[in-house]
């Protein structure tokens, strides 16, 4: 620990009572993570044992842990504080004092948005409060200590060699089925990239030390620098019946990009001072924002604490404005974006028109559903504020009404500021609806592939989206179709696929309402032609590819597969060919 005091910092003198509610609140920030490393620390043995449903529950009850031990923390400063829980000068001071102990930490930052998550719930905080809460980015540990993140080997030219040594640094329980095989092939691959590359010169490898893992994929993570040239270095690497084998050899920043992307679950990776990691990460994925590599790794609530801060900053740009969300607008929530931040706003609705009939609780309880469970890369991950202020200035007129009058129990005007209740934020992507109107044919009818795909992934993940029309479907800067609309998605496994009765009489026939009764979770895949691509080549294109989505028998057979307990892993990658062997 280091020798410095709140003396002799000079700080505010913090009564001995806000002396001990921080203590509580470094004591329920420590349990938080320990309870985080020890669910994390479980994943090698999971993928070592293939026990593919104990990572499922290790990754759900993970992501249980923040709000836990907030909600303790808050309890204990309620005991100790009592009446003088609400006093704003007190928590001034045990800020301060908050900080001399963060500052030791190597995961400072992470504690530090602890802190502000005790006092923003205690306060019920609008804004933000820059008297107790920290505000700007914390320097960096005054003690970083630990093992460092990295190794690093600087030679002429990769080779097998060199590729084994890294994959043999990794000490698993499970040999490796063909370790010189895939060494080998490893090698050739980034040798090929590297020789069609113009830099030359002795070239860098660097290697995360920590292993990511997620679902059933373990990934080594590095970079490969040579000049001023720098490449991801992402091995995906599988726990097969043989034995553990490298799958694929990603080298560029947007395949990196995928296997980070916000529609897939957090990984889980043991590190010990965050902030490096994601500083790494982010020399090999320039295109991602900061918070979302927090996210990404499985700090989401410190994400929030990043997006929010660069958001603050974009926002004091005079002309920083915020827009209507491109596209068809929804029933239930009301969408907005800044156009130069790639990120939606989406705030419920006061009240859903026809045909909707669910409740505000219910749409949220469908968006908590999303973020705990394993999102197969195909459901944007969505991040929930409240009480977010924003300047007035930055919306413009017919914006700002619009929300007021359909949402006007979460967003309200007070003065130059309009403050928001609850919010979700998402990636912003292209609607599907509108991406097929402006794509050149060949792009759309890959597109819509993809939506097929899309709902394939997520069947086999236990997901029906319901809605499965075209407007809830969006495409990334990669091509891939995610889904964004979450208040009609339910569980496979309790839908009722069924073929629809035929008619009895001919005023059966002629009904405007089906001549059969429905049930809540009765599906009829028959109908979704209606619904689904519009008429003419795409349809048929998408037909060619996924006419079994209107056949009951594929989602029946869909049931069954997950009846036996099977969980179907989706790659982020295109499995290389060469260093596949099934
Ligand atoms: N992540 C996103 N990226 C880009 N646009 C989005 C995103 N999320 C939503 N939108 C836009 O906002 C609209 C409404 O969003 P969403 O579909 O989530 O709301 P909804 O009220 O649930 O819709 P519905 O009425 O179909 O149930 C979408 O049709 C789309 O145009
Ligand atoms: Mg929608």
């Amino acid at each position: 620990m280091s020798a410095i005091s709140a003396e002799t910092l000079n700080l505010p003198l913090c009564p001995e009572i806000g002396n001990r509610a921080v203590e509580a609140i470094h004591a329920a920030y420590d349990r938080y993570q320990r309870g985080f490393e020890e669910i994390t620390q479980r994943a090698r043995e999971r993928f070592e044992r293939r026990d593919w449903l104990g990572a499922q529950a290790d990754a759900t009850e993970r992501l249980a842990l923040y709000r836990i031990h907030v909600d303790g923390a808050v309890a204990d400063v309620h005991d100790i504080l009592q009446d003088a829980v609400m006093e704003r000068t007190l928590w001034a001071a045990m800020r301060a004092r908050h900080e001399v102990g963060a500052r030791c930490r190597p995961d400072a930052e992470l504690a530090q948005t602890f802190f502000n998550s005790v006092t923003r719930r205690v306060f019920s905080t609008v804004g933000v409060d820059s008297a107790i809460e920290y505000l700007e980015p914390t320097d960096p540990p005054i003690e970083p200590g630990g093992p460092p993140l990295l190794d690093r080997d600087v030679v002429d030219a990769v080779d097998a060699a060199l590729v084994r040594r890294i994959l043999d640094r990794f000490a698993w329980s499970v040999p490796y089925a063909s370790p010189e095989r895939d060494a080998a092939a490893v090698a050739r691959i980034i040798g090929e990239t590297l020789d069609s590359m113009p830099a030359r010169g002795p070239l860098t490898v660097d290697v995360v030390r920590p292993v990511f893992y997620r679902n059933k994929g373990a990934y080594v993570v590095g970079r490969l620098r040579r000049g001023g040239m720098t490449l991801p270095l992402v091995l995906p690497l599988l726990n097969s019946e043989r034995g553990i084998v490298v799958d694929a050899v990603l080298l560029t920043p947007n395949e990196a990009s995928i296997v980070f992307g916000f529609s897939w679950s957090y990984f889980r990776v043991d590190v010990t001072r965050p902030r490096e990691l994601v500083d790494f990460l982010s020399s090999i994925m320039p295109l991602k924002r900061i918070d979302e590599l927090y996210n990404g790794i499985g700090y989401n609530k410190h994400g929030k604490t990043e997006l929010f801060r660069s958001l603050m900053t974009y926002l004091r740009y005079p002309d920083a404005r915020f827009a209507f969300a491109e596209g068809d607008e929804g029933m239930v929530m009301a969408v907005f974006t800044l156009p130069a931040f790639n990120l939606v706003f989406k705030i419920i609705k006061d009240s859903f028109g026809a045909p909707k009939n669910t409740t505000r609780q219910a749409v949220m309880d469908k968006y908590h559903f999303v973020f705990v469970r394993d999102r197969v890369g195909r459901l944007a991950d969505a991040q929930e504020f409240e009480h977010l202020e924003f300047p007035r200035r930055c919306f413009p007129e017919e914006l700002l009404s619009y929300l007021v009058s359909v949402a006007g129990k979460t967003v309200r005007v007070e003065g130059d500021r309009v403050i928001v209740r609850h919010v979700y934020t998402e990636r912003r992507v292209t609607p599907l609806n509108l991406y097929l109107r402006e794509a050149d044919p060949a792009a759309a009818r890959e597109a819509v592939i993809e939506y097929g795909n899309a709902i394939k992934d997520l069947a086999a993940a236990d997901i029906f989206t319901g809605d499965m029309l075209l407007k809830n479907f969006g495409v990334t800067r990669n091509g891939r179709v995610i889904c964004y609309d979450y208040d009609e998605l339910c569980l496979l496994s309790e839908c009722r696929f069924r073929r629809i009765p035929p008619p009895t009489t001919y005023e059966d026939e002629l009904a405007a309402e089906p001549w059969f009764s429905v049930a809540e979770n009765d599906v009829f895949p028959e109908e979704f032609h209606a619904f689904l691509v519009p008429p003419g080549e795409l349809r048929d294109a998408f037909l060619h590819a996924h006419g079994d989505l209107l056949d009951l028998a594929f989602w029946h057979g869909v049931q069954q597969r997950l009846a036996t307990g099977e969980v179907v892993d989706v790659f982020p990658y295109r499995r290389s060919a060469l260093l596949r062997r099934n």
